[in-house]
């Protein structure tokens, strides 16, 4: 089974509760998405390959660490997952980016895929799969079949605020993949919400409803 970490560190925590407010405008909301995901990028990046080159300081020569330049992908499930993007991207700015386009039906909670585009060398490729919300994990189980589908072979999923119901169904579906949650709240309500939650994050990134 991949292992599922939620995050504790308090400039998440902080600039969650921001998100979850139901009176943060789309600007404040967009930009703090960015930053928790940046946040979330550095612990997510924690297992990144290293390697020892020869370098040359001002006082000697010496050995020191660089990253091996393992092939990575940042991948959102649109729309929600691009407001992620740019955040991770600052701390791996080399990493291709694929798209996964899924609405959920909204009579059904099933999701529907209209649009896949991914990088090149999908095989040799470690990806992150990006969306801030994980309901009934409908959209994840199906975002990471694409990617199986299409032969990618490590893939992890981080997204800002789960419910243990997609938990659930994510761990069960594809038990590789290691789940990485700002937050884990209580339930899902009646209309596949999460409670607390913090409503659709969709519409609160693009100021649609
Ligand atoms: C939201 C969210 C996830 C999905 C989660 O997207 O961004 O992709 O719902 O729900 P699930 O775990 O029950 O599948 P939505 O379908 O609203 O599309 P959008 O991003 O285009 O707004
Ligand atoms: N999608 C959202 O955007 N929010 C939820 O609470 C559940 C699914």
């Amino acid at each position: 089974m991949g292992k599922v970490f939620v995050f504790d560190h308090p400039l998440i925590q902080h600039k969650l509760t921001y998100i979850r407010q139901k009176d943060t405008g789309t600007k404040e909301f967009r930009e703090l998405v960015d930053e928790i995901a940046t946040l979330m990028a550095f612990e997510v990046t924690r297992d990144l390959p290293l390697t020892e080159i020869e370098i040359e300081t001002p006082i000697c020569k010496t050995k020191a660490k660089v990253l091996t330049g393992k092939k990575l992908g940042v991948v959102p499930i649109l729309r929600a997952g691009m407001g992620m993007v740019d955040g991770v991207l600052k701390l791996i700015p080399n990493a291709r980016v694929g798209h996964i386009g899924l609405y959920r039906d909204p009579e059904t909670l099933k999701p529907v895929e209209y649009y896949v585009k991914l990088p090149t060398d999908i095989e040799e490729r470690d990806f992150i799969v990006v969306d801030p919300m994980l309901a009934t994990g409908g959209s994840a189980v199906e975002a990471i079949h694409a990617l199986k589908k299409r032969g990618a072979k490590h893939i992890i999923f981080m997204c800002l605020i789960a419910a243990p119901e997609g938990v659930k169904a994510l761990e069960e579906a594809h038990p590789d993949v290691d789940i990485y949650i700002a937050a884990l709240d209580e339930k899902l309500n009646e209309k596949g919400y999460i409670v607390p939650g913090l409503g659709d994050a969709g519409d609160r990134l693009f100021g649609t409803k």
